[in-house]
């Protein structure tokens, strides 16, 4: 059936507010309409978002949806549930299941639960190594041919390099881009959090920066050598970003990824010993926190990814030392970003969205991500007026761990428009 969305404010080329009528047939956007001359539309359901942002639904490259295994922290229903309540209509997800997700028949069951709960796009990714256990590499062709976006260990660092530099001869071959959660494990030998002060004042081992920038420099390297495609997930330091800098200006193709707690938070923020505020990589020094900010500017860090990584309460009160590591980050994404950076005057509204939506698309080379005729009606409504608490009883995740309860924030999505399909709304937004 079609669908017509009247009075929607949409960011023009040059980033500013239009009101328009976009009308939507066949799961695509057909006819984006100045508003005063758009027609009525004759047939099929109409949104009336008066006056409200409408943007390319949002994309999240980077999220954990515990299915197959882990099914207590997260489905890939709840995932994709909670994932169209923060706006996303496409998101990547991460092979650390149980099975780990290093065979095709994983990858087709992880296609095919997603296709069930019919709520969003997820674009599966696979494991680099068999297990994720960094000792023998999994069959990339196979993995490819089943559906699979991506290879990647994500959870853990591939620690040899020779293993790596194969993944990414590899990965070029096929044309497939690899993705690296950068971490040493030499270096962090079961620290719970940043070093720094609060690792100091706990009496706690800490995560040196250097341990995520080793594998950042020796994998640019083995890029450069390889000529694959190289991502770099949830960069957290300062160093991370100046050898990703240098990098890109010498050409080699790497790109890069950023979290919203990364630019919001540092260990100087934790309030004590709750593992609402453990994630890996941990939080950092307030210098690690304005590079990163500067880097998601400058184009640096290309795009803003959740790492949504739900764990259970019982999980998460195990204390600062056992609860395993991640928060979740759909339901709060967009607000935290718009509250802190575009309220406040720091960035524009039109280079947030481009962060969430056009720049992770072309990073992965996506159709998705614009707002234009005949691109797919993958869109998002958001209220940018109310101020609401974060109240995480209210997440449509299962998953409660989030460090952000109780911050009052504005710009919280009222619809998700997936394949031209509303996914999500709220009550009071269609009737
Ligand atoms: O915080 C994290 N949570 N970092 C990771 O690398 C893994 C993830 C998870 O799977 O929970
Ligand atoms: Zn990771
Ligand atoms: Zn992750």
């Amino acid at each position: 059936m079609p669908l017509t969305i009247i009075n929607a404010n949409v960011l023009n080329e040059d980033g500013q507010l239009e009101l328009k009528t976009i009308t939507i047939e066949n799961g695509l956007i057909k006819q984006l309409a100045d508003a005063s001359t758009g027609l009525a539309p004759e047939s099929g359901e109409i949104i009336d978002a008066g006056g409200k942002l409408v943007t390319p639904g949002f994309i999240d490259m980077h999220v954990h949806l515990r299915e197959p295994g882990f099914e207590h922290k997260e489905t890939i229903a709840t995932g994709s549930l909670s994932a169209a309540k923060g706006g996303f209509t496409t998101i990547a997800c991460m092979p650390n299941t149980r099975p780990v997700t290093d065979d095709p028949e994983t990858v087709k069951l992880v296609l095919q639960k997603a296709e069930e709960a019919g709520l969003v796009n997820v674009l599966p990714y696979a494991a680099i190594t068999v297990n994720e256990l960094g000792r023998e590499l999994t069959d990339f062709a196979a993995l490819k041919e089943a559906g699979a976006i991506g290879f990647t260990d994500d959870g853990v660092g591939v620690q040899s390099a020779q293993m790596m530099k194969d993944a990414m001869k590899q990965a070029a071959a096929l044309g497939m881009p690899v993705i690296a959660h950068c971490e040493d494990n030499s270096l962090v030998e079961g620290a719970p959090v940043a070093e720094g002060e609060f690792a100091r004042r706990h009496g706690l081992k800490g995560i040196p920066n250097e341990s995520e920038a080793i594998h950042v420099g020796r994998d640019i390297l083995l890029a450069e050598a390889t000529g694959v495609h190289y991502h770099v997930c949830h960069v957290s330091t300062e160093q991370s970003i100046r050898l990703i800098r240098q990098a890109k200006e010498i050409g080699i193709g790497v790109t890069a990824e950023v979290c919203p707690h990364h630019l919001l938070l540092s260990d100087e923020d934790i309030p004590g010993l709750d593992a609402n505020w453990k994630m890996n990589p941990p939080l950092r020094s307030p210098r690690d926190v304005e590079a990163c900010i500067a880097a998601i500017e400058d184009g640096t860090i290309d795009i803003i990814v959740t790492d949504h990584a739900p764990h259970s309460e019982e999980e998460k009160a195990k204390g600062m030392q056992l609860a395993p590591f991640g928060i979740v980050g759909f339901e709060t994404a967009f607000p935290l970003l718009y509250t802190k950076f575009v309220e406040t005057g720091r960035w524009t509204l039109a280079k947030l969205v481009q962060r969430m939506t056009a720049d992770p698309a072309r990073v992965f080379g996506l159709g998705s991500g614009k707002l234009a005729e005949g691109a797919p009606a993958d869109l998002t409504i958001v209220d940018l007026k109310t101020e609401k608490t974060v109240d995480p009883a209210t997440f449509a995740s299962k998953g409660r761990n989030t460090p952000f309860a109780g911050w009052s924030l504005k710009g919280w999505p009222v619809a998700t428009i997936t394949g031209g399909r509303v996914v999500w709304a709220e009550e009071n937004l269609l009737n």
